[in-house]
């Protein structure tokens, strides 16, 4: 039987755009300051992890205890150095073929919504002018819980009225991926296939790849 499709929800740091080399560097930068080693199979696991937990993590690793104000004081610096990045971004940046396949989808009367850990997600949507492509936008201003909670994707479902079995989550994170699962979405995963295993299948990108791709796949 075709898969029902009624909406899409879209992660925005590795998915729309590619953000996530931003937080990669800021936060190297700050793991190198405090003399823990940081790489990218590091970055994996913050990839759409919120600014606190991804803090702690580095902490963690370097088996580091900090106060409170300094602790906001490195997520500070951490947040400037990426803002010094994001603030320059085009729509360029967006990566190929994503908004041809969000027009796609709202043509066709699918539901589009962000559904983002980031606090930046308004400042990067209006950089790249892409906000008003969604019908909702759940970003890190609207949560409590980070991935892989499903906060986020429940919430963005429940702006969009669909029911999280004929909703697509797409994901490049670990944690998305295991969010979108724990709210009982479909997810479809853009990155990696062996580190991002859990999928219902795995996209190199939005280049060419159609609403009728998409239903094939999930059918
Ligand atoms: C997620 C990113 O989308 O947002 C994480 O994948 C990031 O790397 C998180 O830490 C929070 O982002 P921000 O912009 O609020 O620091
Ligand atoms: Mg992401």
């Amino acid at each position: 039987m075709a898969f029902e499709l009624q909406a899409c929800l879209f992660d925005l740091d590795g998915v729309i755009v590619d953000t996530a080399k931003y937080h990669f560097t800021a936060w190297q930068r700050l793991a190198e300051e405090l003399g823990v080693p940081f790489d990218h199979a590091d970055n994996e696991q913050l990839k759409g992890v919120s600014r606190v937990d991804s803090l702690e993590y580095i902490l963690r690793k370097g088996s580091l205890e900090l106060d409170n104000d300094t602790k906001v004081r490195l997520m500070d610096r951490k947040n400037d150095w990426y803002l010094a990045q994001v603030e320059a971004m085009q729509p360029d940046e967006l990566f190929p073929g994503v908004v041809a396949f969000i027009d796609e989808l709202r043509a066709a009367g699918v539901g589009v919504a962000l559904g983002s850990s980031s606090k930046n997600a308004p400042l990067i949507l209006d950089r790249c002018r892409i906000a008003d492509r969604f019908d909702a936008i759940i970003d890190g201003n609207s949560i409590t819980f980070s991935k892989p909670d499903p906060e986020v994707f429940l919430k963005g479902a429940d702006a969009l009225g669909s029911e999280p079995d004929r909703t697509v989550v797409f994901e490049d994170a670990v944690s998305g991926v295991q969010a979108a699962l724990n709210g009982g979405f479909r997810v479809v995963g853009i990155g990696d296939a062996e580190t991002l295993s859990q999928a219902d299948f795995i996209l190199d990108g939005f280049d060419g790849f159609t609403m009728e791709g998409l239903v094939d796949r999930l059918s």
